[in-house]
């Protein structure tokens, strides 16, 4: 595999420029990451975790799950206790989370347990593969929904982890008095590069009307460049839709929009992993690394809005898993008599899910519909975060 990537998939979105000319960087994006043959999240290869190119929280450690179990319990109780209470989880990668909150829930929330209906929505086939096999001793008590298809409307709550950063996005530069639109086109080596072209899409000026951005009156300097997450609104408008009554979780890296498009932020948030690097290029290891964008959580929150979704509490990953009691594993951790290293191991573990300066930092974004839920802990620091 050259450092360009797969050829298969760099044969493939090449034929695609050739007959199409210049192709948007989000369809670009689209084909690197989920082509349904060479996409990276479609391979054979693909890993997430220690030995692949990301960690995520939920890889880290069973308390991830756990405590966000603790969590879907007080959800579960706010509902009414309803049977089923349906929690719907998109983008499962290799499905340690769903595993964490089923062993969970049958130890220690039986009742809980017994109403769960547990659900996957994952366009990775590979991945789905995974996930079967991960959960196979749990059996019937799981489902996978068609990533295709808007389920029916169910009481309970919609979960993703890291999931809208692997949207694709756009790709913006600010020229002169205006927006212009990042493509992808081919040099005269036949090697991908940037091409701008004039924004064509009002969906974008809407957007920034929507995130509450007026790009004019922020001084943006020339070849100042940012990206959109088009994709999100259909997405959360499908989640608004599936919910009768309930919740919807989402956590993921992000900046509220005024940060997100502040004037300072002059190269943007585009990240791709390649081996647990991180680097900016999106033409190197073409297929063979992820690509991701920070999200805008304004965007969470407006467009949620707009699709029935009430804001409940949009704050930290630290101190979302402090007020469901991390801080109380940690303290049970030091009158743990058992193995010195495994306990070392799980306090570091803990230590990260907080880092303020790693996964401590992310956001977790709590919506409802027709429902509500207080969290006082959350309440007592006053958690709601000004957007
Ligand atoms: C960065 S991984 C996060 C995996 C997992 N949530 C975790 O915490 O480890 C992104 C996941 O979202 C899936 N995904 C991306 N777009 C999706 C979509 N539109 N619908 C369902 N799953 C999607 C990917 O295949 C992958 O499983």
């Amino acid at each position: 595999m050259s450092d360009r990537g797969c050829p298969q998939l760099l044969e493939r979105i090449t034929a695609r420029i050739d007959a199409v000319g210049a192709i948007p960087f989000a369809e670009f994006m689209a084909l690197a990451l989920y082509d349904p043959q060479w996409g990276y999240y479609n391979r054979p290869q693909i890993t997430i975790g220690r030995r692949g190119d990301f960690t995520t929280a939920s890889t880290i450690t069973v308390d991830f799950g756990e405590l966000l179990t603790d969590a879907f319990v007080l959800m579960w109780q706010a509902l009414g206790q309803p049977t089923p209470f349906t929690l719907l989880e998109m983008g499962a990668g290799d499905g340690q989370f769903a595993a964490a909150v089923l062993t969970y829930s049958q130890q220690m929330h039986p009742d809980f347990f017994a109403a769960l209906d547990y659900a996957i929505q994952e366009q990775s086939p590979t991945l789905q593969q995974r996930q079967r096999q991960w959960l196979q001793p749990w059996g019937d008590r799981l489902r996978w929904l068609s990533p295709d298809t808007v389920p029916d409307p169910f009481i309970g709550c919609i979960f993703s982890n890291e999931l809208v950063d692997a949207f694709p996005v756009h790709r913006l530069q600010w020229q002169g008095t205006q927006w212009q639109e990042l493509y992808v086109t081919l040099n005269a080596q036949g090697q991908f590069q940037d091409v701008l072209h004039p924004l064509k899409d009002d969906q974008i000026h809407q957007y920034f009307a929507t995130v509450g951005i007026d790009p004019q009156q922020q001084h943006y300097s020339d070849g100042y460049r940012t990206e959109v997450n088009l994709q999100l609104i259909p997405w959360l408008k499908q989640v608004s839709q599936c919910l009768q009554r309930g919740f919807v979780l989402t956590i993921d890296y992000g900046y509220p929009a005024h940060q997100y498009y502040h004037p300072a932020r002059c190269e943007g948030t585009l990240q791709c992993y390649y081996q647990h690097r991180y680097h900016d290029n999106p033409y190197r290891f073409v297929g063979t690394q992820d690509i991701t964008a920070h999200v805008d959580i304004t965007a969470l929150e407006r467009y949620g809005e707009q699709f029935g979704l009430h804001p409940l509490y949009i704050t930290r990953q630290s101190l979302f898993l402090m007020a469901l009691g991390l801080g109380n594993r940690l303290m049970a951790q030091q009158h743990t008599n058992g193995n010195l290293r495994q306990a070392l191991s799980r306090h570091q573990s803990l230590h990260h899910l907080i880092d303020p300066l790693g996964l401590g930092g992310f956001y977790v974004v709590l919506q409802s519909k027709q429902a509500s839920l207080r969290l006082p802990e959350l309440d007592a620091v006053g958690s709601r975060l000004p957007l």
